[in-house]
This record gives C-alpha cells, sequence and structure tokens, in this order.
C-alpha cells in the first residue's frame, strides 16, 4: 500500500465509503492506490485537477488509497461549500501532515485557535522589527547585481532563494543566522526535505529507497536540531531586534510546538518568499509598462527614501504587481480542507471526513472569473471584485496565509530597492517551463539581465 501522506497519516480516519455521494469523476485505477497512478502519470497533482476538471465540470472526485477525495475548481463552488474548519490554515495543514506532525485535529479548539493567533502575531512582529534588516539584504543584492559585467546572465531562482533563505532565518531566528556559513547549512536541509514533500504527495517510494530516505530523515533531524538550539539559546534572554521565535517564546506552548512552528515557518517562509520574489521579477522582465508603472509608483511614494513600515501600504500598484504575481504563476495551486461534519456543495452531499481539495491552480486560470487569464495583467486588480475573488481564494485580505503576508512584505521591499535602480530583462528565446508542486517554480534555472537606470 502506497502512502498517501496529505491526509493518510494525520487524519486518521476510518475509511470513507466507496459508494460515494454521485459527484462525477474517476473510479480507482488500482484497489490499493486508488488514482494515486494517474496522479504520477500527469506529473502533478495540480495537472492532474486541470485534466479532471476539464473533463467532468467544476466539482470532481478522486480517490487516494481507498480515500474519497472531492476537488472544488471554480470560485463559485468554493463560495457555496460551507468549510466548518476554517481554523486550520490549508497550507499549514498539507506541510503539517507531509511532516508527520500530529495536528490534534480532534483536540482542543480553543487551544489550537490560541497557537494560531500566536504564530501570526509572530509573523507581524518579525516583520514590524525587521523592515531594515530585509531593506539591508535587498540592498546587497542589488550590489552584487551591479557589480556585475554588462549583460552578464543573472541566475534568478538561486539568488532569490539565496535572499528568501537570509530574510526568512534572520527574521525568524535571529543573528546567529548572519553567518553565511549557518545559512548554507540550513540551505542544504532546506533543498533535501523540500526535494522530498514539496510535490505535495508521497507516492511510498521514500520507504523503499534507504539511501533516499536516510537523506530526508538525516536532513530533518539536523533542521531540527538547529532549530532547538536557536530556541534554547533566545529562551528567557532579551535581544535587540524581536523575531518570530521570541514570540512564540512568550507564549504556553510546548517545546514541541515551538519545533514544529519554526520549523513550517522556516520550510513554508523561505519556498514561498524565493518563488514569489523569482516570478515577479521574472513577470516583470516581461513587461516594460508593469515596470515603469511600478518605478513611478515607488519614486512618487518613496522618493530617494528608505521604505518604511507605513509606506509599503501606500504601494498600492506594487501590491496589484504581487497578487497578479500569483495569479498568473498559481504560486500555490493546491489547498486542501478536511470536512469534519457532512456539508453541502451544488445539491451534492459531501461525506463527513472526506478530504477536500481547492483546486487553487484551476480556479485562478478560469477564464469566466479574470479575462484573458494567461495574460500577465497587475490592472485587473484595479477592480475591488477581481481582488475579492483573491480573497476567497486566500491569497489577500483576511485568509491570507502568514507566510504569503511575510513574502509580501519582502517582496515589496526588495522591488523597492531594484526597480529604483535598475533596468530589467528577459534573455531572450527562454522558454519558461513550470513545476507545479505545493509552491509553483520554474522548471529549469530562470535567466535575467539586468541595466542601470541612470
Ligand atoms: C497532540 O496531542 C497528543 C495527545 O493529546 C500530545 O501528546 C501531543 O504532544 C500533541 N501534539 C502537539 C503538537 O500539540
Ligand atoms: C535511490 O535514491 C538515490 C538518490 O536519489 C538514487 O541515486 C538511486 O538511484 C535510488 N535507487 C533506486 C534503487 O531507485
Ligand atoms: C497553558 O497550557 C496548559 C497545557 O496546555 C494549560 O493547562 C494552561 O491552562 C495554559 N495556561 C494559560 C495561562 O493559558
Ligand atoms: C469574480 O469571480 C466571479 C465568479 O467566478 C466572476 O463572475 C467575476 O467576474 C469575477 N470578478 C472579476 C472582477 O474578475
Amino acid at each position: 500500500m502506497l502512502d498517501f501522506a496529505i491526509f493518510a497519516v494525520t487524519f486518521l480516519l476510518i475509511l470513507a465509503s466507496r459508494q460515494a455521494s454521485g459527484i462525477p469523476g474517476l473510479a480507482p485505477t488500482d484497489e490499493k492506490d486508488g488514482n494515486l497512478p494517474d496522479i504520477i502519470a500527469s506529473r502533478s497533482l495540480h495537472e492532474f485537477l486541470v485534466n479532471l476538471h476539464e473533463k467532468y465540470g467544476p466539482l470532481v472526485s478522486f480517490w487516494f488509497g481507498r480515500r474519497l477525495v472531492v476537488s472544488l475548481g471554480s470560485i463559485d463552488l468554493l463560495k457555496q461549500h460551507i468549510n466548518p474548519n476554517r481554523l486550520l490554515d490549508p497550507f499549514e495543514t498539507m506541510l503539517k501532515s507531509l511532516l508527520r506532525y500530529q495536528s490534534n485535529l480532534s483536540g482542543d479548539t480553543g487551544e489550537s485557535h490560541m497557537r494560531r493567533k500566536l504564530y501570526e502575531n509572530g509573523v507581524t512582529k518579525s516583520l514590524q522589527s525587521n523592515c531594515a534588516l530585509i531593506q539591508k539584504l535587498s540592498e546587497e543584492l542589488l550590489a552584487k547585481w551591479l557589480s556585475l559585467p554588462e549583460a552578464q546572465h543573472v541566475p534568478l531562482c538561486q539568488h532569490m532563494l539565496g535572499f528568501a533563505m537570509k530574510s526568512v532565518t534572520q527574521t525568524a531566528m535571529g543573528s546567529s543566522f548572519e553567518d553565511d556559513g549557518e545559512v548554507i547549512r540550513f540551505r542544504r536541509y532546506h533543498d533535501a526535505i523540500w526535494s522530498e514533500i514539496g510535490k505535495g504527495f508521497l507516492d511510498g517510494s521514500l520507504d523503499k529507497n534507504m539511501t533516499r530516505k536516510k537523506l530526508y530523515e538525516d536532513a530533518l533531524m539536523e533542521m531540527e536540531s538547529t532549530l532547538r538550539k536557536v530556541t534554547k539559546e533566545r529562551r528567557g534572554r532579551s535581544f535587540n531586534r524581536h523575531v518570530f521565535v521570541d514570540t512564540l517564546l512568550q507564549g504556553n506552548l510546548s517545546d514541541q510546538q515551538i519545533l514544529e512552528d519554526t520549523m513550517i515557518f522556516s520550510l513554508a517562509g523561505c519556498i514561498i518568499t524565493a518563488n514569489l520574489c523569482t516570478w515577479a521579477v521574472y513577470f516583470l522582465t516581461t513587461s516594460e509598462d508593469v515596470q515603469q508603472n511600478l518605478y513611478k509608483e515607488m519614486d512618487r511614494v518613496l522618493g530617494k527614501g528608505p521604505i518604511t513600515h507605513e509606506k509599503i501600504e501606500q504601494l498600492r500598484y506594487c501590491r496589484q504587481v504581487l497578487c497578479e504575481t500569483v495569479r498568473t504563476a498559481k504560486l500555490t495551486p493546491i489547498a486542501a480542507q478536511l470536512q469534519e461534519l457532512e456539508g453541502r456543495v451544488d445539491q451534492h452531499t459531501i461525506p463527513k471526513e472526506t478530504l477536500v481539495l481547492y483546486a487553487l491552480g484551476v480556479m485562478l486560470q478560469d477564464s469566466s472569473s479574470w479575462p484573458s487569464p494567461y495574460k500577465f495583467d497587475p490592472e485587473r486588480f484595479n477592480e475591488e471584485s477581481a481582488m475579492k475573488n483573491l480573497s476567497l481564494l486566500g491569497f489577500s485580505g483576511s485568509q491570507e496565509c502568514p507566510e504569503l503576508r511575510f513574502a509580501y512584505m519582502v517582496a515589496t521591499v526588495l522591488l523597492s530597492v531594484l526597480v529604483r535602480k535598475l533596468f530589467l530583462h528577459p534573455v531572450k528565446g527562454q522558454v519558461m517551463e513550470t513545476k507545479y508542486e505545493l509552491v509553483t517554480s520554474p522548471k529549469e534555472e530562470a535567466w535575467i539581465t539586468v541595466s542601470k537606470r541612470s
């Protein structure tokens, strides 16, 4: 039996009934594995869902192992879906189950609410006190790019991952990550862990390959021991810069809970920030007009001065650029929710304990919600209703996940530094292919060139 991490591990539940609710979709291809062979053949869960929704409509079902899964593929259905489980952040839910952390679903909701608030406060407070730090890291990157010979190709993904790692580790865990050696070590663990869990489902092959399994488990252990060490160093002491861990330490959490939350924030924060920055810069290279509009706004709001937390609120067009980046790239294409109680969508009953996927990647390219969905056009978010649609999907407003909120801020600071000093150019003839995992990234390195704005 293959291992379906998304739910099999965390949601140790009784098997769903096979005579499902009449929702259109696939019958299991394999008795034990359900439709997993079809998912693997589609290369990614996102691409599998695109095909499935195209064939069967906005509400579909399929089988993860012996478990029925329902996927919603339109904003209208999403609005109808009564979700009794709003407390859980879908991205965090997936990541926790992939890391095999207990999510204590049936536990005390008061406690999990408290824990979630603490996590969000940690992100908010660390952003407020680290704006200058992120500006400094952005300026280091700018200096590096300025020092390159004209027309030199810049490996965008690599540089953005490096920048995101430094930003996240220093804002989450403090100054011990000013040491490049620490960041490089962290990156090695991060890459090893993410290469296994990033796909969003485990197909069981990890357990059959001892080399891979050992690499993964060693990386996880090393990462945990790094996080434990940092936590221990900061407990009970005060530092002049407030970081994420400090907020967790002020709460009423067990050591295990602090470890898990720091792990989730470090892993998800890095990958989301790196890819938001990569896609934003990449899309800017494809549109001189958008770049120019962004420059004008930065110049008007910031002049030659530094960016501050208050000024960020005023950079409305920048926010539109980032929202359109999330939409066009389909930054996180899948969200998962567990249907705690029986629910309904569009005349159909969704049995209790069904795993409900939100096919965000499908919804983000749906032409009935987004005219010319494949066009990168930040102007579409001039309309309040477009922004509202994005909020419904959890990419903006009160439902936005904390890691994404963090990424928006870091990307805004980075763009404010880059766009005021540089023109960003595409490399001619480059074909950008996409890898859809839990977070969407370019399949190969994305190359750009830069030149000085005089
Ligand atoms: C989840 O609950 C179990 C049993 O109640 C407890 O042992 C464990 O520490 C909890 N895990 C977390 C992360 O709170
Ligand atoms: C096991 O994983 C390693 C590392 O990814 C790989 O090089 C090797 O080919 C795999 N072995 C098998 C039998 O698949
Ligand atoms: C702290 O957590 C413990 C165990 O979860 C709980 O019994 C206690 O009431 C909590 N204290 C406060 C002040 O929240
Ligand atoms: C928002 O989504 C709804 C439902 O799909 C659609 O009818 C509407 O046109 C969308 N609004 C905008 C501005 O894209």
